[in-house]
């Protein structure tokens, strides 16, 4: 082998290592390495930090049944002024967009005769479910939550003390009130 030969050798095998560098480094450019959002050992440690902040900040909701309790019932009228677009609650009364919510508590689910419900609110009525306090606490926080493919198009009541209003009343509006005081 010649001194020229040795040096195109060398000259080659530099080439293709400035190469392999260049390739490299592109490559890493392009597909830098994604960094997590939050570092392994910080999820752990802002995970609990942050879960017991969150833990700390929910508001403590009480069953509906302990806050029925001190539930005022001319109060949740006024709340009902949101439903009553689409209810009408006195005895007898005809459907609106929604049926007449007279009697509804401990009455079972789709309780209003020739009312056309929702396939999803009629079959809880037919597997024989009952509105009780809480499972209507739970509707009227989240309609469409609790009841998937229930026609009552409305948002929901966030407000657990309305919420509790709101029930006190409809079970005022009943042949058969029950007591939760
Ligand atoms: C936009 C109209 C609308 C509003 C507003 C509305 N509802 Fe309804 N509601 C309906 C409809 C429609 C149904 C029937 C649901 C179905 O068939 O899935 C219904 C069903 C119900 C039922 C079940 C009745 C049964 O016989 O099983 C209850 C209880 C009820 N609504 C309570 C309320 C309360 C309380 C409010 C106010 C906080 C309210 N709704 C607001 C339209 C409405």
């Amino acid at each position: 082998m010649s001194f020229s030969d040795v040096n195109k050798v060398v000259g080659a095998l530099c080439g293709a290592g400035i190469w392999a560098m260049v390739v490299g480094m592109t490559s890493n450019f392009i597909f830098a390495p994604e960094m997590p959002a939050k570092p392994g050992f910080k999820v752990a440690v802002g995970g609990e930090a942050a879960g017991g902040a969150a833990k700390a900040e929910e508001p403590k909701v009480a069953p509906i049944a302990e806050r029925l309790k001190t539930a005022d019932a001319a109060a949740g009228k006024k709340i009902f002024s949101k439903c009553a677009s689409c209810h009408s609650i006195d005895k007898g009364q005809g459907a609106k967009v929604g049926p007449n919510l007279w009697g509804v508590i401990g009455g079972p689910k789709a309780h209003m005769e020739g009312f056309k419900y929702s396939g999803a609110m009629a079959d809880r009525g037919k597997a024989g479910e009952k509105w009780t306090v809480e499972d209507l606490d739970k509707f009227v926080t989240n309609p469409k939550g609790f009841v998937p493919g229930t026609a009552m198009g409305f948002a929901g009541l966030s407000d657990a003390a309305d919420r509790a209003a709101v029930i006190a009343y409809l079970n005022s509006m009943s042949d058969t009130p029950e007591s939760f005081k």
